[in-house]
């Protein structure tokens, strides 16, 4: 357990900055997470009052920085200090060295490559500071845009566990992604022409 006032360190792009949630926040991320569209392949559900968004804050979000997980990132896109959705890994078994990757970002956001940028950044950080062998991600089946951001991270697709996930009454088939810490060294190194 870290100590309660430790917070992951703000990791900043060219067009993105994470930081992590502050209480005053909920206002601005309720208007993203409250669309059921954004929440169509997530675990969790539309937010529907602000309530709702205040209790990630204050409940996840802080737990995860006492366990001293870079988990939960607002992401901010740059220069507006608002969050427009969140990003982060977390150990998905800390024994075996594997962390696990999540991300969303408000529907007026998509398809600008913002999530693909902001989870590089979370990566660096990942792998130089934490020490992963194995970084993981889960797809439920149909998201296709999620398995397109990861295979530009580079992330290998491994195969689909099948009816895996219940979820809203759903079996759900999962596909799993990962990207191992020789593959985001290799791939980080400049080429040598
Ligand atoms: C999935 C999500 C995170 C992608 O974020 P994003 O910022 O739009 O991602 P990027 O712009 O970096 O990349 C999206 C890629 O998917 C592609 N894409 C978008 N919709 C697609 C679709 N229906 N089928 C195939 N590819 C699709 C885009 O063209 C883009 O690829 P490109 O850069 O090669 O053109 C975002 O749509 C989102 O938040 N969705 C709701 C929450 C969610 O599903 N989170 C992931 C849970 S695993």
């Amino acid at each position: 357990m870290k100590p309660h006032f430790w917070r992951p360190p703000v990791l900043s792009t060219e067009r993105v900055t994470l930081r992590p949630f502050v209480n005053e926040d909920a206002e601005a991320l309720f208007e993203y997470a409250k669309n059921p569209n954004v929440t169509r392949f997530t675990l969790w559900d539309a937010h529907q009052t602000v309530a709702d968004t205040n209790t990630f804050i204050r409940d996840y979000a802080v737990l995860r920085y006492m366990e001293g997980m870079p988990e939960p990132y607002a992401i901010t896109l740059n220069p507006a200090p608002q969050p427009v959705g969140a990003c982060g890994c977390f150990w998905a078994a800390e024994p075996h060295r594997t962390m696990e990757l999540g991300y969303w970002i408000g529907e007026p956001f998509w398809g600008k490559g913002y999530v693909a940028e902001a989870c590089r950044a979370v990566l660096g950080l990942a792998f130089a500071e934490f020490g992963p062998e194995r970084m993981q991600a889960r797809v439920i089946d149909g998201n296709a845009a999620s398995g397109r951001v990861l295979e530009k991270l580079g992330f290998r697709y491994e195969g689909t566990l099948r009816r895996a996930l219940l979820r809203r009454g759903r079996f759900e088939d999962v596909r799993m992604y990962s990207l191992t810490r020789e593959e985001w060294g290799r791939d980080q190194k400049p080429e040598i022409t």
